[in-house]
């Protein structure tokens, strides 16, 4: 029932967000996500896309702007693929996400939204993040930008000079990086063809000790100038603690090497969470806003309310922040995680902070609780941090079965909560309480914990 056109200009009031922080319009009941447009905006839309069920436009001219449209600060806004939000009030922001999560806990869980707390904003609205990806690629007249992509362009690198995102010194060294590129000529990786030379530069940042990694990602290992660039960085920014080259010889567009070169300083930074020390390498998984990650590690250790004698399961423990949390106020932890490396991080963390009373156990939830069951192993308290897309289907019994006292559910996807939520209710959970927290502003990125206990 497409009732529009590709090409059409129309007037569009602007009603409500999508998850993804599209605007969402409707005309004649025909559902039109508006890219850029925000609640209350009225807008001439050009359609770009016209599907039976919805079609999608783009703002040619803003007739009426929403009474929450602020100016974005980024002069890459709208064009690049980072932040999608900028231009939408932060207060207004942080009521969108509180909604996405109320609504998603009513439609898919079935859950009283009563149940959500206000969501717990943060001070901290730019440079909140400790770790950036930047592509390394070649402009239309071949020279080289180091960047981020453009929105909805795979293929399309943004030179950026400054991120509001990152820190001065983050940004600092990225300026550095580039003018190094440039004036020596360096050879840049072509996606398409698989030749050249670098690929990617990824800074990172121990915000409590205020250190600096930086990380070039090369597409081969032989990179002639990497020590002249290790060392020219070193003297300019005594932040930096270590410089690492990793290469991907492989075709796949990640940042993350087959194998790794120290070029300078160390391999690690450290960052202080929870009175705990990390040492996170440049392949790490670590939570990318140090500020928030000790406010969302507060309400894990709130909601899963450890007296000293329990045993816990920390599910998808990633590199162990949670678990060496937990472990400080439980009798033992089992972490379980998929990622080996991960594991490894995890083990050293557990061990530079002297805590002993942790096991990590490498493989896939829906594998390791059964196992850990069929030995007789059993849990008072889980915490589960699953990726976006939540707890995997067979898990969900197995967490049933095993029936611990109190489930605490760290999600960084609201549907996939609500999801999950819902299917933990059937096997015997009541859910008592939801608190929203935004870790990432300016994107429709919505963390939430959930704590819920068995009914009998
Ligand atoms: C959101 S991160 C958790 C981070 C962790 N709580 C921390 O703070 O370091 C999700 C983790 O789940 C792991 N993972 C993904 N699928 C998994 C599975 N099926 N079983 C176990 N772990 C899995 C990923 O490798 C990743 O480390």
């Amino acid at each position: 029932m497409a009732k529009h056109r590709k090409g059409e200009i129309l007037t569009l009031e602007v009603e409500d967000l999508a998850y993804g922080g599209e605007g969402v319009a409707r005309l004649d009941g025909y559902v039109i996500f508006v890219h850029g447009g925000l609640p209350g905006d009225r807008v001439q839309a050009r359609i770009v896309q016209a599907r039976p069920n919805f079609g999608r436009a783009t703002i040619e001219a803003v007739e009426r702007p929403s009474l929450d449209r602020v100016e974005a600060p980024c002069p890459y806004f709208g064009r690049c693929g980072g932040c999608r939000l900028q231009h939408f009030a932060y207060a207004a922001q942080l009521r969108f996400k509180e909604k996405q999560v109320r609504d998603c806990l009513e439609r898919i869980g079935g859950v009283d939204p009563a149940r959500v707390r206000p969501i717990v904003g943060t001070p901290e609205l730019y440079s909140y993040r400790n770790k950036m990806e930047f592509t390394i690629a070649r402009d239309a007249d071949g020279q080289a930008v180091v960047g981020l992509h453009e929105t909805g362009r795979y293929d399309a690198i943004l030179d950026i000079e400054r991120c509001l995102l990152q820190s001065d010194l983050l940004n600092a060294i990225l300026a550095e990086v580039r003018a190094f590129v440039r004036e020596r000529g360096l050879s840049v990786y072509d996606q398409e063809t698989g030749e050249g030379l670098l690929r990617f530069l990824m800074l990172r940042e121990g915000k409590t000790k205020g250190e600096a990694m930086v990380n070039v990602v090369t597409g081969a290992a032989t990179f002639p100038e990497a020590h002249e660039l290790a060392t020219r960085l070193r003297q300019r920014f005594p932040q930096i603690a270590g410089v690492v080259q990793n290469v991907n010889a492989q075709k796949a567009a990640v940042a993350v090497g087959q194998e790794e070169h120290l070029l300078a300083g160390r391999e690690t930074i450290q960052e202080v969470v929870g009175g705990l020390t990390f040492q996170i390498s440049a392949n790490s998984f670590f939570q990318t806003n140090t500020r928030q990650a000790e406010c969302l590690f507060q309400l894990v250790l709130e909601f899963t309310d450890l007296k000293g004698p329990e045993t816990v399961f920390d599910l998808y423990s990633g590199t162990g922040a949670i678990t060496l949390l937990l472990a400080q106020r439980s009798r033992a932890v089992y972490g379980i995680e998929v990622s080996g490396e991960a594991i490894q991080d995890a083990v050293k963390n557990a061990r530079a902070n002297g805590i002993d009373n942790v096991r990590f156990l490498q493989g896939e939830v829906r594998h390791v609780l059964p196992d850990l069951h069929r030995k007789g192993i059993r849990a008072h308290v889980v915490v589960a941090d699953p990726p976006r897309a939540g707890l995997h289907p067979k898990a969900i019994p197995a967490l049933g079965s095993l029936g611990p006292q109190r489930i605490v559910y760290v999600s960084c996807n609201p549907s996939t909560l609500a999801r999950d939520v819902g299917l933990l209710i059937e096997r015997g959970y009541a859910l008592e309480v939801v608190q929203p927290l935004d870790m990432f502003p300016h994107t429709p990125h919505i963390e939430a914990v959930a704590r819920l206990t068995r009914r009998n």
